[in-house]
């Protein structure tokens, strides 16, 4: 589907459909033809509310005021009506609040998010018959807007929308099909096809660098594990950052198992590894000026005769020692030495993304992102980016009280805290114990457990992935 912004007034857009998006307070805006149907139709134009009129050949589309995110679900919803008809073309005013940047971003990225659906494996796959959207630079307020300004948006937002789909498409895929080697073969394919370089460290060179945490956790499954490293390095850069994503293409729980339900949906727990790869090659092909490392640890967390046991003592990369007390907190292992590596790299910042924690969904409900860490500016750079991008997040406070809950008696730390409340928090600190004080400040740990994978939709996302990450990550480069 490609999006068009087209310098002409609405009206004198040719196209198969149009889509009109209004308020409650502004039923009657100069956009609005059929007002007179509204009352008969019982609509009343609030938030989310929906009148397809395939006669008129229009939708319209209720919301609550034009904030970006609200333009955002707004686009969605209504190119989800639009699939459902025969219609190869469509068009829409600019929307937007207060920057018409923002406001074209928002409906190119609800537009081609919302059209999202994972089809490959449906034997009969829904077609796409809309070929192309039009945005007409004519405005819902009558001002002036800069073309320019405005296209360089819309591409951005193409960017971001088809690299958030990618990340999509291999959190759906099946666990047994994207096990770590599937994975690496994708990255390496991605990197190579975007210039950028990619190492990809296997079980003996981890075991050279003494990643005992993260091998641990690998141990009872039938593939290796892989550690990909990925750089893009423009030639002006203002800054070093290093991304970490948790990359379990499989959480079982080992021999601390899940049960059923809890299993269902685990092939999403490499949903910080897939942001993370969507990330670099986003920031790359928007040729951000930025040195960007992605670090994924890939594994599964399988059952079998070589299992890592609750009651094992693992020494990680750094030297500390931990006291396995439950085979499922495995995400914080893999991240430990991921970390310790990471900082090798000597960066100005340090993010790692995870689907960490149930407790995360207990503590923020099951749409927002956990933001944790020791410096308040930095947490609340992230949230302010997310708040750009569309994405839910908030901070979990972390606290000396929480942080003792992690002792063991016979090693330096228990990878699970000794009480079960503040999960997510006690998970966030475990890793908090792998940054070098001199890092400390420079890193922040996001728990995307909830919003990572969902069965059902939910604004601009799907059922299944919403690869969450992606666009905060990249508002957040973008400021630096
Ligand atoms: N991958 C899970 C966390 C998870 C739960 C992600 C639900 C997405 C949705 C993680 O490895 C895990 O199992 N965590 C345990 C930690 C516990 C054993 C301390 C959890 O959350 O129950
Ligand atoms: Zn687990
Ligand atoms: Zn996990």
């Amino acid at each position: 589907m490609k999006i068009k912004l087209i310098d002409k007034k609405l009206k004198d857009i040719k196209a198969d459909f149009e889509i009109i998006f209004l308020t409650n307070k502004n039923l009657k805006h100069k956009w609005v033809k059929d007002f007179s149907l509204f009352s008969e139709l019982d609509f009343k134009g609030e938030d989310e509310e929906k009148l397809c009129l395939p006669e008129k050949k229009r939708i319209y589309i209720g919301l609550e005021n034009l904030e970006h995110e609200n333009i955002r679900v707004a686009s969605a919803s209504a190119i989800r009506q639009v699939l459902k008809l025969k219609i190869k073309n469509v068009k829409i005013g600019l929307y937007f609040e207060k920057n018409e940047r923002e406001g074209i971003k928002a409906i190119a990225e609800g537009v081609l998010l919302g059209a999202y659906s994972f089809q490959k494996y449906k034997t009969k796959k829904k077609k796409i018959n809309v070929k192309e959207v039009y945005i007409s630079s004519e405005n819902y307020h009558s001002k002036k807007v800069n073309i320019k300004g405005l296209k360089k948006s819309l591409e951005e937002a193409m960017i971001i929308s088809e690299n958030v789909n990618f990340v999509r498409e291999i959190v759906n895929e099946a666990p047994s099909i994207l096990n770590p080697l599937e994975f690496s073969k994708i990255a390496r394919q991605r990197a190579k096809k975007n210039n950028l370089q990619i190492k990809i460290l296997a079980k003996k060179e981890l075991e050279k660098l003494g990643m005992n945490a993260f091998l641990a956790v690998n141990r009872a499954s039938i593939y290796p594990p892989q550690l990909i490293h990925i750089v893009y390095k423009p030639k002006k850069t203002k800054k070093k950052i290093v991304l970490v994503g948790k990359g379990l293409t499989y959480d079982t729980g080992g021999l601390s198992l899940k049960l059923g339900e809890g299993m269902l949906t685990m092939k999403m727990d490499m949903g910080g590894a897939g942001a993370v790869l969507g990330t670099i090659l986003t920031a790359s092909q928007l040729k951000l000026d930025l040195e960007i490392h992605a670090i994924l640890g890939v594994t599964e967390n399988a059952i079998g005769q070589d299992a890592y046991k609750p009651d094992d003592i693992l020494k990680a990369m750094n030297g500390k020692t931990i006291e396995v007390r439950n085979t499922d907190a495995e995400g914080r292992l893999v991240l430990a030495d991921c970390l310790v590596y990471a900082q090798k790299e000597k960066p100005d910042f340090i993010l790692d993304l995870a689907t960490l924690t149930g407790a995360s969904l207990v503590a923020l409900g099951e749409y927002t992102s956990a933001v944790m860490g020791y410096d308040k500016k930095l947490k609340e750079d992230i949230i302010i980016s997310s708040e750009k991008s569309g994405e839910l997040m908030d901070i979990l406070p972390f606290n000396k009280y929480l942080s003792k809950l992690l002792k063991s008696h016979i090693a330096d730390i228990s990878n699970i805290s000794s009480s079960k409340y503040g999960g997510a928090i006690t998970a966030g600190l475990f890793l908090g114990e792998f940054i070098e004080e001199k890092n400390k400040n420079k890193w922040v740990h996001l728990d995307i457990a909830g919003p990572a994978y969902k069965e059902k939709t939910w604004g601009e996302n799907p059922y299944g992935a919403s690869g969450v990450g992606v666009r905060t990550l990249i508002e957040f480069l973008k400021s630096i």
